[in-house]
């Protein structure tokens, strides 16, 4: 067997961390050789701490061949002690009445505090999902907060997006996702998010030849972008299932590699395709040798332009209205 590797998860008492826990555990990330070390966080609340315990005793009752230890704790300096791997779950949601301004900075009190424990305890090549949203500011937070690492080093999650898209795309022309490839989520894990379908082929064929344009400009990009709000309303809850997937999906890809494979990822833009350098912006990437890279060279139309540039605007105003946190 491998030295056990130790894999952080915050908001470890909520409904993604329920399945993204197990998930984990059970080899889904890294396979069926490489033991994990879980390192749970949860806010310091004893009621929280108690429900975090209840996911605990269920781990252990699954009695996993690959769990080596768990640590479950309200102390982020112990949760990401020589961390290998985190997904960063738990984040502050919308209350009643508050603007994005608010929702930006009180999760800055999260992901900023997040970041710099990370520089202080995880291991110097630690790789960090945001999941818990506005996921990609959050994300811009921490790895401003994590002095010494490389940004790079701190991604956010829209391959939930991507999986959908690839999802409805299948569903539309009955071919298997496995034979899909290329599709892209450019920007914000967010409503103004772009599915981009220009470079995508479906079973060997462009899909653009597949669909219409009609149903992929009105129907196919908009129901990707609500996708979201479409499961709260069906399951009276936020998808969670489906995010652990993707959250696995992503660091999965992020370090054994896609396989020559485009995955969307929200990494920091490096000014690829024109987007404002440092924002957290969604990207198709391949990865390889436990490194990613933007796919480069793409031609983007006037159609494709003005969606990128819708989001990646969103991108700056998020990042304008917590520029003061940064600056911490
Ligand atoms: P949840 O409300 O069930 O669980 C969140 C947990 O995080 C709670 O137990 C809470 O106590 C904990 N938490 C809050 N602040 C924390 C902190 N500072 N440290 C550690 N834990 C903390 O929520 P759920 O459904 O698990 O979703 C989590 C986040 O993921 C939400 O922000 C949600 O919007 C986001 N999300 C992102 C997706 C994506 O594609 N990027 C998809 C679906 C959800």
């Amino acid at each position: 067997m491998k030295k056990p590797v130790k894999v952080a998860v915050t908001g470890a008492a909520g409904q993604i961390a329920y399945s993204l826990i197990f998930r984990i555990a059970s080899g889904s990330l890294f396979g069926p050789d490489q033991p994990v070390h879980l390192q749970l966080l949860e806010v310091p609340v004893p009621e929280v701490l108690e429900k975090l315990k209840g996911t605990v005793m269920e781990v252990e009752d699954c009695a996993f061949p690959l769990v080596s230890g768990i640590t479950a704790t309200g102390d982020m300096n112990e949760a990401f002690s020589g961390t290998d791997y985190a997904f960063l779950v738990g984040a502050r949601p919308r209350g009643p009445g508050m603007e994005r301004k608010d929702l930006l900075t009180a999760n800055g009190g999260i992901f900023g505090p997040q970041g710099k424990a990370i520089a202080a305890n995880a291991s110097k090549d630690v790789r960090v999902l945001v999941v818990g949203n506005p996921a990609n500011t959050n994300a811009l937070i921490a790895a401003t907060a994590a002095k010494g690492l490389d940004p790079k080093q701190f991604h956010a999650m829209v391959r939930l997006d991507h999986n959908r898209a690839v999802s409805l795309l299948s569903g539309k022309t009955g071919v298997h996702g496995n034979d899909i490839e290329k599709v892209i989520i450019w920007g914000n894990h967010s409503s103004t998010q772009y599915p981009d379908l220009h470079n995508t082929s479906v079973g060997g064929k462009p899909a653009l030849s597949l669909i219409d344009q009609a149903w992929y400009a009105n129907e196919f990009i908009p129901t990707v972008q609500q996708r979201g709000a479409a499961i709260i309303k069906a399951r009276g809850l936020s998808s969670a299932a489906s995010a652990a997937s993707a959250a696995v999906d992503h660091m999965r890809d992020w370090a054994l590699g896609s396989n020559g494979k485009w995955v969307s990822m929200g990494v920091p833009s490096d000014g690829s395709y024109g987007i404002a350098p440092g924002v957290v912006y969604g990207y198709p990437c391949i990865c390889k040798n436990g490194q990613y890279e933007i796919v480069q060279g793409l031609d983007v139309n006037e159609f494709s332009r003005a969606k990128m540039l819708a989001t990646e605007t969103e991108l700056r105003e998020e990042r304008a209205a917590i520029e003061e946190l940064l600056k911490a």
